[in-house]
């Protein structure tokens, strides 16, 4: 399965005994964190080989929305004019590719869960974590992982 933006979907399978127990704790997991976590995203570092790439042009990241560079698996957002955000497109919840921002929000196809497009936290569960965050720079007319 692929969403708009021609992200394989991790392929489903039949829920066992197990499975199903494991989403109702993370589902509850989320809830006890007041909606699915208050905490700020962990510093990470950029997945490896992407240090120092320009990864999108300036021009191709619309303002209060974004896009996914399928490529490196980053979200680059553009909540208000001039500020960037780079956040992992794995969603933390069970690793499905998060769709492109769009109205401040960074929305994961699987499950529902959102997430703020200029923080990365979690918005709305069942993820129990905010997106990762990536540093980066602009560079004259491209944005910069560093
Ligand atoms: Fe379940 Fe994203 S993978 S909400």
């Amino acid at each position: 399965m692929s969403d708009s933006d021609g992200f394989t979907m991790p392929a489903r399978s039949t829920p066992t005994r197990r499975n199903v127990i494991g989403a109702a704790g993370a589902v509850a997991c989320g809830a006890a964190l007041a909606g699915c976590g208050t905490g700020e995203p962990a510093p990470a570092s950029v997945p490896p080989g992407v240090k120092g790439q320009v990864i999108a042009k300036v021009a191709d990241v619309p303002v209060g929305g974004g896009t996914v560079i399928h490529k490196w698996k980053i979200v680059i957002a553009q909540p208000t004019s001039g500020v960037f955000k780079a956040f992992s497109a794995s969603c933390p919840h069970r690793g499905c590719a998060v769709s492109r921002p769009a109205d401040g929000l960074i929305r994961c196809p699987c499950h529902g869960s959102e997430f703020d497009a200029t923080s990365g936290k979690c918005l709305k569960g069942p993820a129990g974590a905010p997106l990762v965050e990536f540093p980066l720079k602009v560079e004259g007319d491209g944005i910069v992982m560093l």
